[in-house]
């Protein structure tokens, strides 16, 4: 018999009640349950799927992946099924995955957006879906996470045809302008009726073969995630909390270099609700399990009863004192 993850890391995400903090990120686990060969998925309290677009892609060509020194470069180019085999081979099995599947949805336009979560929202088996908006890998379309107006429209006309699942917007970590320019995107998403915000896509990289003379990925460039990328994303969990979701009422899920259960908690305290592992799983897919003890442990041992009491609670005293 599986063992659950222990009540303490419990939690409600915007309302949906998770098993764990710890999800699969998009990407990462494929587009359903590709995962469960290797780990039981109840210890995942959400698989996020790989990003949907409107029709089949095969992203780029290879390279597309490699590792980094401190973590993972790809320029995988959103490979994936299209919608059409979504509904018809994926939506039905949802049901049987014994944990929350959100699904990832990626566009060229505001119509593909729409569209899509549209036909996902409509089979009532997705209880949430989260809008990659920042996908730093293709070349047209997707620079809606960098524009206030575009991310405002995109997000405006989802919202208008998602009536069951939450919706969570995804952005980069890479904003052009002040430096609070996260900040005023993650408002503009969750002004137009963004549920909530994933925090952050890949950083923008690229790798050189010195020998060959040439980059590393077919595409040049492509985006850097694992625990090179973790400390930058804890500031800006850190600032979009402070500065706009904690008032706001609005719940963070962060997303950079979870590799320990350490990352996880430094992610709660900096003002996450949950945390997704990516390049994590390519390394050890049974890693959920132990960040799950992990936190469970730190739990009972700082005193508290639930992980959610964590939120936000990083201890700034000394600093202002
Ligand atoms: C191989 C790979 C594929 C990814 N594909 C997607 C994707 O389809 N959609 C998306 O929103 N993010 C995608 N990402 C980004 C991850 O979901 C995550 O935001 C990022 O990798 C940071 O987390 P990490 O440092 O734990 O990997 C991908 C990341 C990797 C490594």
């Amino acid at each position: 018999m599986p063992t659950p993850p222990d009540p303490s890391i419990a939690v409600n995400l915007a309302g949906l009640p998770l098993r764990s903090p710890v999800l699969a990120a998009a990407g990462t686990a494929g587009v359903l349950d590709e995962l469960a060969d290797v780990l039981d998925l109840t210890h995942l309290g959400a698989i996020v799927t790989k990003s949907i677009t409107r029709s089949p892609r095969e992203g780029n060509s290879f390279p597309r992946i490699t590792w980094a020194r401190a973590g993972m470069l790809n320029a995988i180019g959103l490979a994936n099924p299209g919608l059409d085999a979504w509904l018809s081979n994926i939506a039905p099995r949802i049901a049987g995955v014994p944990t929350n599947v959100f699904c990832s949805v990626a566009g060229d336009s505001i119509e593909d957006y729409a569209a899509i979560a549209k036909a996902m929202d409509e089979t009532k088996s997705v209880p949430m879906i989260e809008l990659n908006v920042s996908c730093p890998n293709v070349h047209s379309g997707l620079e809606f996470g960098a524009d206030p107006a575009a991310l405002g429209e995109l997000v405006a006309a989802v919202r208008m045809v998602v009536n069951h699942a939450k919706l969570f917007v995804k952005l980069s970590p890479i904003t052009v302008g002040t430096p609070n320019s996260l900040v005023d995107l993650a408002r503009v998403a969750v002004d137009a009726g963004a549920d909530g915000l994933t925090l952050c896509n890949t950083v923008p990289a690229m790798g050189i073969d010195v020998h060959t003379r040439k980059p590393i990925l077919s595409n040049t460039t492509g985006g850097l995630s694992g625990p090179a990328i973790h400390p930058i994303i804890v500031r800006l969990v850190h600032l979009v909390y402070t500065q706009f979701a904690k008032d706001a009422g609005v719940e963070i899920i962060a997303a950079g270099g979870v590799t320990r259960w350490e990352d996880a908690a430094e992610f709660i305290l900096a003002g996450a609700n949950a945390v997704q592992i990516g390049a994590g799983l390519f390394a050890d897919p049974r890693l959920p399990i132990k960040i799950n003890k992990g936190l469970a442990k730190w739990v009972a041992k700082q005193g508290k009863s639930n992980i959610s009491d964590f939120v936000g609670a990083v201890d700034l005293s000394d600093l202002t004192s």
